[in-house]
């Protein structure tokens, strides 16, 4: 039995299914059903008695201990934060109290559990923006590289690998650390770049790039990721970080000019090439340059490496937003327009 938080998000619901088909373990999911939580993503697992879902918040301490004391579960996966940039810019408060507070009551509430309970595992998932932003020709990162966080949301990522860090050295707590790449594939939310480039491409709506476009990311189709994490999980040494990514930087126009060039083979317009809809908006303020991962840890210690290259993840994914317009209809109702409106709506 696993406990998995943030199940309901993107990767979160990525990695509950992905487990029960591949293992078969059962999983309870604890997530507080914020904006970016959508049980329809777990639709196919509502008849299966090995997904219990749990609707709450990790900082709720005396529920994590009900759910440990009632479950004993081996290990706990953790993926519930809040996960995106602009919205950390506009309101830094809620990734303070989920990620950093969150985290912190989490460690507190595993390691009386740990105590009691001979194995145990805390994997907590986390990101490259850890490390902040490289220049053009810099080496990738490195699990040795120096934290420094450029966003309230990196700075609470760091923040909270610090205490999981810091509990494991003081306390013996068994804790690892994924620090990941940007992801893409299912069920995310149109809010991030690629979803939202499909989503307006396929409205016919402009296709926002901040600056120059030149900011480079390392791009991991998510099933990717939910592998690793499950490796490091099973294999992985305490006390250590496993950095995760898919060895593709692409710059944000390299980005949207290949899935604009996927889209015009699986959905022409009549209108002519979705790269007309490309639109260079105002840049997100202290936006990070180029994030780059060495993986070579990873593949070396857990023979890991990413099965899906960008183009052939990329197909998966447009496919797959092709194919689920109304997952997409459901989740972009309510919060999602107004945080639409927000932040693009002044430019
Ligand atoms: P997401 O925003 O799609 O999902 C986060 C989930 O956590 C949501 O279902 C939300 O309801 C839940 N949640 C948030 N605060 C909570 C709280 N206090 N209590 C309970 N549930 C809470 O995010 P994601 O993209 O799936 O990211 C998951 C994790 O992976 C995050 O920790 C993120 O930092 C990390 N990560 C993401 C990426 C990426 O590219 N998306 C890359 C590297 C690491
Ligand atoms: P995002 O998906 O928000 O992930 P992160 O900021 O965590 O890397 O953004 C990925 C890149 O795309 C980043 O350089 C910002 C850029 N971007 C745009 O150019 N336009 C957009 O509308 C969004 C959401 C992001």
């Amino acid at each position: 039995m696993l406990l998995v938080t943030g199940g309901a998000g993107f990767i979160g619901s990525n990695f509950v299914l992905g487990t029960l088909a591949a293992t078969g373990e059962a999983v309870v999911n604890l997530d507080k059903l914020g904006y970016a939580g959508n049980l329809r993503s777990l639709a196919a697992l509502e008849r299966d008695a090995r997904h219990v879902f749990v609707r709450g918040d990790i900082g709720d301490r005396a529920l994590v201990r009900r759910l440990l004391e009632q479950h004993r579960p081996r290990a706990i996966v953790h993926f519930a934060a809040e996960s995106h940039v602009d919205r950390s810019i506009h309101a830094p408060a809620e990734f303070v109290q989920s990620n950093v507070v969150g985290t912190w009551a989490l460690l507190e509430e595993c390691r009386e559990y740990f105590k009691s309970q001979g194995e145990f595992r805390f994997l907590h998932v986390s990101t490259d923006e850890v490390f902040g932003s490289l220049g053009e020709s810099d080496p990738p990162f490195t699990e040795k590289s120096p934290y420094a966080p450029n966003s309230p949301y990196s700075a609470s990522k760091a923040a909270a690998d610090h205490l999981v860090r810091a509990y494991h050295h003081t306390y013996g707590l068994p804790t690892l650390i994924g620090n990941c790449s940007n992801n893409y594939g299912p069920f995310q939310l149109p809010e991030k770049l690629v979803p939202l480039l499909i989503h307006n491409a396929l409205a016919g709506k402009p296709l926002p790039i901040y600056g120059d476009g030149r900011n480079v990311r390392d791009w991991l189709y998510v099933e990717d990721h939910c592998r690793a994490l499950r490796l490091v999980l099973e294999r992985g040494v305490p006390g250590e970080t496993y950095n995760i990514g898919g060895e593709s930087e692409l710059t944000n126009l390299q980005v949207v000019e290949a899935l604009c060039a996927q889209l015009d083979t699986l959905r022409p317009r009549s209108a002519g090439s979705y790269r007309q809809l490309v639109t260079h908006v105002k840049d997100r303020p202290g936006h990070d340059r180029r994030y780059a991962m060495d993986i070579s840890r990873i593949k070396r210690e857990l023979g890991w490496r990413p099965q899906e290259s960008f183009t052939s993840g990329l197909q998966k994914t447009v496919q797959w937003y092709l194919t689920n317009a109304d997952w997409v209809a459901q989740a972009t109702r309510g919060e999602y327009r107004e945080w639409i409106e927000r932040n693009y709506g002044a430019r």
